[in-house]
This record gives structure tokens, sequence and C-alpha cells, in this order.
């Protein structure tokens, strides 16, 4: 049985396997195809999954990484996360996505999602979240926004699929 990481609201965040949620990862990127169209220009990938679970960032290991995935109380996956703990330095943990299915969002799920990494974090010993945003994705920068995030840099240009992309990188106290 997969263990909670935590819950909110009706929702349950729970660390994803590979061996047992791939099809279920590929189903919900499948259905935010608007986010991959804004970002490499293409449609997802048919085994997005297979990306998910290998992005791990230079020096980090699965170990050290939430692929998280949350659950409604019907038991569908109905967001994922990436989140890199103690990285890129300890303290810090970075969110390398966030991603709600289309048909509920704008209904604080996103918003939870971030209240319990926060918190996790803070459980953990960490004083910061972190993570990039590609500036063309406005309505993402205005959610991180309203979540506490301050933008603190300009990151150099990055190809993303079909598309380079400007970026910034945001940070948010966890104490707060
Ligand atoms: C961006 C995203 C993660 C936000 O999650 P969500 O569950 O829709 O957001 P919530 O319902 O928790 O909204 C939280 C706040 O953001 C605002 N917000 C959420 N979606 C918004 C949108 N599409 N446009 C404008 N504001 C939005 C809400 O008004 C709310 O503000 P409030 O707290 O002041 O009322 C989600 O829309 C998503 O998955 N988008 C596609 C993938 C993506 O861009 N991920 C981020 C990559 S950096």
């Amino acid at each position: 049985m997969r263990a909670t990481v935590f819950t909110t609201g009706r929702f349950r965040a729970k660390l994803l396997q590979p061996e047992t949620d791939n099809a279920a990862v590929d189903d919900l990127s499948q259905r935010c195809a608007d986010y991959a169209l804004m970002l490499t220009g293409q449609p997802p990938d048919r085994d997005a999954s297979a990306a998910f679970f290998a992005a791990v960032p230079d020096g980090k290991t699965l170990a050290d990484m939430w692929k998280l995935g949350v659950f409604d109380s019907a038991g569908k996956l109905v967001a994922l996360a990436d989140v890199a703990r103690e990285h890129p330095a300890p303290g810090t943990w970075y969110i390398g996505l966030l991603l709600i299915d289309p048909t509920v969002r704008g209904r604080g799920v996103g918003a939870a999602v971030v209240r319990g990494v926060k918190q996790e974090a803070a459980r953990n010993g960490a004083v910061r979240l972190m993570l990039s945003v590609v500036t063309e994705n406005e309505r993402a920068l205005k959610f991180w926004k309203t979540q506490g995030f301050s933008v603190t840099r300009d990151l150099p240009p990055k190809r993303f699929g079909r598309k380079q992309h400007a970026r910034v990188e945001l940070v948010a106290n966890v104490r707060c």
C-alpha cells in the first residue's frame, strides 16, 4: 500500500511508483495537453510517465525525490507534483512540476498541494521552496505569487521540445 505523504481537504498526496502508477500518470498527462502544448509546442508524449519518473536533478537520486500523486476521494489521480528535497542546497526543496487536471483547476487543489509541501518541508527542517516558471505561463506565475512566492532572478532561456522559453526563478519561505 502506498504511503500517504499528506492529506489536504478531500485530497490525499501519495508517493507514486513507476511499477504501479505509469498508466495513471500517462492518462493525467494526456488530460493536461494544454500544458504540454504551451511548454513544448507539441502534444504530451504517450509515455510522459517515463520522463516524470526519470526526472532527477544532477547529484540527486530517486530516493531524494517525492514523485507525488494527488488522489480525490474516489481514488482518481487529479494532480502530480515533483519535489526534490534538499535541492539545490540544504534547507531548500525544489518543486520541479505541479500539474492539476484541467477539470479541477481553480478549485484550490494547487494551493492545497503547495500548503502540504510547505508543511512537510518545514516539518523536515527546510526553510524555503524554490521553482522556475517559463514567463509565457502567466497563469502559473500569478498562481505562485498568490502562494507567497517571489521572483528572485531571471534564469537563462531553455529549450523545451520545439520552443525556447525565458524563465524566472521563484522562492517562498516555508515558515510564513
Ligand atoms: C497553475 C496551477 C498549478 C494552479 O493550480 P489550481 O489548482 O488551478 O489553483 P488553485 O485553484 O489552487 O488557485 C489558487 C490561486 O491561484 C489563482 N488561479 C488559479 N488558477 C488560475 C488561473 N488559471 N488564472 C488565474 N488565476 C488562477 C486562483 O484564483 C487562486 O487565487 P486566490 O487564492 O487568490 O483565490 C494549475 O492551473 C495547473 O496545473 N496549470 C497547468 C500546469 C502548470 O502551469 N503548472 C505550473 C508549472 S510552473
